[in-house]
C-alpha cells in the first residue's frame, strides 16, 4: 500500500486508475462468462471479488490518497466492484438454473425402464403345498404332529402291525441306521442276509405312519391331527421315483369314529384341493395297520391329459392291534388314517413329469411357482 501522501494524485496509482478498474471488470466478465458450472463459478470469485483481487486491492489504495481524491476513487473503485459483483450474481443465477434443468432431465427416473430387481428365492412348492394342507385341516380342528426322520424300527413297523416277515421290513425298501454300537458289534455285514436291517433298531422312516404310533402314546383321545414329513425309500431316483420324498397323515381316534368319518373327511379334503366337483373312490386295499383298508382315486377335472381319477393314497380304520400296542382301548375308542404322497400330488396337480426337478435346486423350477400363498 502506498504511503499517505497530499500531493498524490490518484490517477497515478496504477490500480485507480479507470482504465486499470474497466479493465479489472472487463476480466471479470469474461472469466464468469467463460466457466460453465457452478463449481466453476465459485473458484473464480476469490480471484475477481477476493481480498487480494485487483478491485480490493484498489480500494484499500484510497485510504493513502489526499482527501480530495477519496471521494472520486472511491465511487469508481465501488463501481467497478458492484459491476464485478453484479456479472458474478447473474452468471451465478444463470448456471444455477441450467444445473436444476440438468438435474431433473439426468436423475428424472423413467418407470418404463426395466427394474433392477434382485432375483429372490421361492419357496419350495413341496413345502408349500405341505402347509397348506395342513392349514386346511388345522382350519377343521386338527394339531400338526411330527416325528423324527431317523425312526425307532418299533414305531415304523412293529406298533404297526408290520410283522417281522413283511416284505417291507426287507432291505429292498429301509433304509437302515447303522449306529457306533452295531458296527462295533459286526451287525453290519451280516444284516444283508438275514434280512432284519442292521439291528440297530433304528430306520430312516419309509412312512409318516410311526406319527402315529408316536402321538397316540404321547396324547390322550380324543385326537386329530395331521402330519406332513419327509419320509426314505431305497428306490432309485428317476423321473417318478425319489428315495426322499413326502407324505401328509391324517390320523382321527375319538369315540364312534366310522368309515363315514373318514369318507366325508376325505371328499371334503378333495375338494378343498381339486376343487367343487372333486371327489374321491375307493378300492380295497391291504394295510397291516388299517382294518379295512382302502385305496382311494380323486377325480381331478384340471388333468392335463382331461378330466380322470387319479392314484392319491390310502386309508383304513386303524387296526385294534395298533391302537393296543399305543395304549388305546379299542373298545372304547375307534380310529381312522390315511396317508398321501405330497410329490405325487404336486405332479399331477401341476401337470409336472419328472420328479428330479424337485431336488435339483434349480430357481427357475421354484420361481415358477411363486410365494404361493394359502
Ligand atoms: N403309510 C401308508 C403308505 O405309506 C399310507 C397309509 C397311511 C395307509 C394311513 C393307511 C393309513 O403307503
Amino acid at each position: 500500500m502506498s504511503r499517505r501522501s497530499d500531493t498524490y494524485d490518484p490517477k497515478q496509482v496504477a490500480l485507480l486508475d479507470q482504465a486499470s478498474l474497466d479493465e479489472a471488470v472487463a476480466a471479470a466478465q469474461k472469466a464468469f462468462a467463460a466457466v460453465s458450472d457452478v463449481d466453476g463459478l465459485i473458484a473464480l470469485r476469490h480471484q475477481h471479488l477476493g481480498d487480494r483481487a485487483p478491485v480490493s486491492l484498489a480500494r484499500r489504495e484510497i485510504g493513502a490518497l489526499p482527501p480530495q481524491a477519496r471521494a472520486d476513487a472511491g465511487k469508481r473503485v465501488n463501481e467497478a466492484r458492484a459491476a464485478i459483483q453484479q456479472a458474478y450474481d447473474a452468471r451465478l443465477a444463470v448456471l444455477e438454473e441450467d444445473r436444476a434443468r440438468r438435474v431433473l432431465v439426468e436423475e428424472a427416473v423413467d418407470v418404463t425402464l426395466p427394474g433392477d430387481r434382485r432375483p429372490r428365492g421361492a419357496r419350495h412348492p413341496i413345502t408349500t403345498l405341505m402347509e397348506r394342507i395342513a392349514d386346511l385341516f388345522v382350519g377343521m380342528g386338527y394339531e400338526v404332529a411330527e416325528g423324527p426322520e431317523v425312526e425307532l424300527e418299533w414305531a415304523n413297523f412293529d406298533a404297526l402291525n408290520i410283522p417281522p416277515d413283511h416284505p417291507s421290513r426287507g432291505l429292498m425298501d429301509t433304509f437302515w441306521v447303522a449306529t457306533a454300537q452295531t458296527f462295533a458289534n459286526g451287525l453290519v455285514a451280516t444284516a444283508p442276509e438275514n434280512q432284519l436291517g442292521t439291528g440297530s433298531g433304528l430306520v430312516l422312516r419309509t412312512h409318516t405312519s410311526p406319527v402315529q404310533a408316536r402321538t397316540m402314546l404321547e396324547r390322550q383321545p380324543p385326537i386329530y391331527v395331521v402330519v406332513p414329513g419327509r419320509v426314505y425309500r431305497t428306490d432309485e431316483l428317476d423321473a417318478t421315483h425319489s428315495p426322499v420324498f413326502h407324505q401328509v397323515e391324517g390320523l382321527v381316534v375319538d369315540k364312534g369314529i366310522t368309515m363315514a368319518h373318514l369318507r366325508g373327511t376325505l371328499d371334503h379334503f378333495a375338494r378343498a384341493m381339486f376343487g367343487e366337483n372333486a371327489r374321491t373312490r375307493w378300492r380295497p386295499h391291504y394295510f397291516p395297520f388299517t382294518e379295512p383298508s382302502a385305496e382311494f382315486d380323486v377325480w381331478f377335472e384340471a388333468h392335463r391329459d382331461g378330466p380322470r381319477w387319479v392314484e392319491w393314497g390310502g386309508c383304513g380304520m386303524v387296526d385294534p392291534n395298533v391302537l393296543r400296542a399305543c395304549g388305546v382301548d379299542p373298545t372304547v375308542y375307534s380310529a381312522f388314517a390315511f396317508g398321501m404322497g405330497i410329490d405325487r400330488t404336486l405332479m399331477f396337480r401341476n401337470g409336472l413329469s419328472d420328479m428330479r426337478e424337485f431336488i435339483e435346486g434349480d430357481v427357475r423350477f421354484t420361481r415358477a411357482f411363486g410365494m404361493e400363498v394359502a
